[in-house]
């Protein structure tokens, strides 16, 4: 055994002390990194579906709700309405949705899963904007009017030629639950 065989042992004890107080510090620091990274509470209920009563819902009224922060519009078309919409398509930019944002199991000219229950997000594809339910307007059978450069909108949410929006209002996922329960941000394999 040497004289330096004790600083050794100090030297390998400090090491060790050093490795365990930086490892402990490791494990205390990535905590709250993980909790930041994990949705708050009220991020995760403003993403949460949103269940509509449609029960109260009459023929020409419409209600609106909030989902992701965002107003979703639920109107109850009539079969004059939807009539209308399918013989009266010339003036629209794009009657088949070809170009428009909604989930793949919508009718692409109504717009819809029921001819009837019409739901669609209600912010203007020209700078965001939320066009509201104006019926007559601009001498056409009613539709959405957006209140900033007065793009029009059908009761589909086709937008006529030459507005200033580009696209549709886009249609977000839903689903039915039974005949008077509309589900929104979900559909039947849960996608949100
Ligand atoms: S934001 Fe709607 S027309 Fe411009």
């Amino acid at each position: 055994m040497t004289d330096d065989a004790p600083d050794a042992q100090r030297r390998r004890l400090l090491i060790a002390t050093t490795s365990a107080v930086g490892g402990l510090g490791l494990v205390a620091g990535s905590v709250p990194f993980v909790c930041a990274l994990r949705p708050s509470r009220s991020a995760e209920v403003a993403a949460a579906p949103v269940e509509v009563d449609l029960k109260a819902l009459r023929e020409g009224e419409q209600l609106t709700v909030q989902w992701r922060g965002q107003p979703v519009c639920v109107l109850h078309r009539s079969a004059a309405d939807q009539a209308r919409l399918l013989a009266d398509e010339a003036g629209l930019a794009d009657p088949d949705s070809r170009e428009s944002s909604q989930p793949p199991y919508v009718d692409p000219r109504l717009r819809s899963r029921r001819p009837d229950i019409f739901v669609v997000t209600a912010i203007c594809t020209h700078l965001g904007c939320i066009p509201s339910l104006a019926p007559g307007a601009a001498d056409r059978d009613g539709g959405y009017l957006c209140p900033c450069h007065g793009s029009h909108f059908d009761l589909a949410g086709r937008v006529f030629r030459d507005q200033p929006a580009p696209l549709n209002l886009a249609v977000p996922p839903y689903h039915f639950r039974g005949d008077t329960l509309l589900v929104i941000g979900s559909d039947e394999e849960g996608a949100t």
